[in-house]
């Protein structure tokens, strides 16, 4: 990793997401003792609210378990365009699994939309729900052949939408394919709504209550980091990574990306749609109204494997260039960065965690479209435990295997994790401690070993092992959100060691100065 660089004059200095600063969210308890629910969802984001909302109203006695609080994971952190327009993909999805599978892949993803668009409908929700168009752009020639591609999948699917040759969005294009009626939306006054309704309908939610594991023998107990235990008839995971493995080897499976996102005032007026680059860097851009009546312009992109890559400073000034050629900056009050996992086909794991365990179900690897993707997967998790017939079931199963593309796509991401693996343990540190100013971090030497060191504002050193308790890679410094990084499975831990993202469990050791 680069040296830490200061950050831009006008940038935030610490993340902050738009969606959580806006919104006032309750706080749930923490479980303090043993229960039972017929229901145990874990996670308290889109997928795991949608889920514990949707089988409430099933009359299903649920509880949700959350590790942190809700919201605080890839929900709260999204830019919440509501799309089946998931990047250039229909055209891959029937090169690699043919036209029945891709149409399917788009169906469950359009009725996530439209069952978003009934809920708010249904239960008059305030979240600025917008139809809008969702484009991508090319300003490249080589890439017009893609988009060529992509349009006659559209046509291959019956999908609505067409190639264009202009858009508003002031960047230089030479082409653009367009979904129609696509929305977007404030995604937590949504789910707040949706909390509310499973509180009505008899749900219970834990805050700071982590899983720390599933016991299935006859039927399954779910144990948290307390020793408290929850006995039920179903577990679903919905906390990113899954809470279990169950022998399905999702860290293998997967692989973890960080994306930036930053929110900027600018006097240029609103934009008609929402707007994906198909060239590099991506560019990811859609706008929302400030209660002020301003406009903020949401622009995404930078993403790169989790804990690896340059300075992630820099991935928000890149952001922040593009912002000012582009609209000009008034004002740039908001900056966050998301984790999203991508499995090896790009289909997520939606279904039974493994065939060892019944019982149990996982909800991940949404890539960047986990308001459809998640709003799907709790449609169908819902189905699968009540017993009705779900037409995605197989698509989406976990258990699925293709010779073409996961078998490449497996060996060379485990080629990567060998070489992080082996490249960490032969760096050489001469950095310590003591050279580091007050808000920095870094890789240090701690008598001859390697660590990491933080020292915050008030000039208290934060010392860590840096061998990460899943597997024995090396973390990075992730200068951006002050936190430690792995490049081989993407867990990520706090400046005390705290797990923050999975596949670890278990905290990074302290190391007392
Ligand atoms: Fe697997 Fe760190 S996440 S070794």
């Amino acid at each position: 990793m680069e040296k830490e660089t200061l950050i831009s004059k006008d940038m935030p200095h610490l993340p902050k997401s738009y969606w959580l600063e806006s919104v006032s969210i309750d706080s749930f308890p923490k479980l303090t003792g043993d229960i039972e629910a017929e229901v145990v969802v874990v996670g308290g984001g889109i997928s795991g609210i949608t889920s514990a909302y949707l089988l409430a109203k099933e009359g299903l006695n649920v509880v949700l378990l959350e590790a942190g609080y809700l919201f605080n994971g890839t929900t709260g952190h999204t830019t919440a365009k509501i799309t089946a327009q998931h990047d250039l993909i229909y055209d891959e999805l029937i090169q690699n699994f043919g036209k029945e599978k891709a149409q399917l892949y788009y169906k469950s993803n359009d009725e996530a939309l439209q069952f978003i668009k009934q809920t708010i409908k249904q239960h008059d929700i305030q979240c600025n729900f917008i139809e809008k168009d969702a484009y991508i752009y090319t300003n490249s020639e080589t890439i017009i052949k893609r988009l060529e591609n992509e349009q006659n999948a559209y046509d291959k699917l019956e999908i609505h939408g067409n190639m264009v040759s202009q858009i508003d969005l002031p960047v230089p294009i030479k082409a653009a394919i367009v979904m129609q009626n696509q929305a977007q939306f404030h995604p937590l006054e949504y789910l707040k709504k949706l909390v509310q309704l499973f509180i009505q309908a008899g749900g219970h939610i834990y805050e700071h209550t982590t899983v720390e594991t599933v016991e299935d023998d006859t039927q399954p107990v779910v144990v948290t980091s307390d020793g408290h235990k929850i006995t039920c008839k179903h577990v679903v995971s919905c906390s990113h990574f899954p809470c279990m493995d169950g022998m399905g080897f999702y860290f293998a499976r997967m692989h973890a990306e960080r994306s930036y996102v930053i929110g900027v005032k600018s006097k240029s007026s609103d934009l008609n749609g929402m707007y994906l680059s198909a060239d590099d860097p991506k560019r990811s851009v859609r706008t929302t109204t400030l209660s002020s009546g301003d406009n903020l312009i949401l622009i995404g992109g930078e993403s790169h494997k989790t804990g690896q890559g340059i300075c992630t400073i820099k991935h928000y000034e890149a952001l922040q260039a593009f912002a000012h050629t582009t609209f000009g900056i008034q004002e740039f009050p908001y900056r966050w960065s998301a984790q999203d996992l991508v499995t090896l086909d790009k289909i997520p794991y939606i279904g039974q965690i493994s065939s060892v365990t019944p019982n149990v179900y996982v909800a991940t690897g949404y890539r960047k479209w986990g308001m459809t993707t998640g709003t799907a997967a709790a449609i169908l998790l819902r189905d699968l435990i009540i017993g009705k017939e779900n037409a995605y079931q197989d698509l989406y199963t976990p258990s699925r295997f293709h010779a073409f593309p996961d078998v490449k796509t497996f060996i060379y991401q485990n080629v990567d994790v060998a070489k992080h693996l082996i490249s960490g343990k032969l760096e050489i540190v001469h950095k310590l401690p003591k050279d580091l100013a007050n808000d920095e971090g870094a890789v240090v030497s701690v008598n001859g070993k390697r660590a990491g060191a933080y020292r915050d504002e008030q000039g208290t050193l934060h010392v860590v092992d840096t061998t990460c308790t899943h597997m024995g890679c090396e973390v990075e410094w992730n200068v951006g959100d002050r936190s430690w990084d792995c490049p081989c499975h993407g867990s990520r831990f706090s400046i005390d060691g705290d797990v923050l993202e999975g596949p670890a469990t278990k905290p990074l050791k302290q190391i007392i100065q």
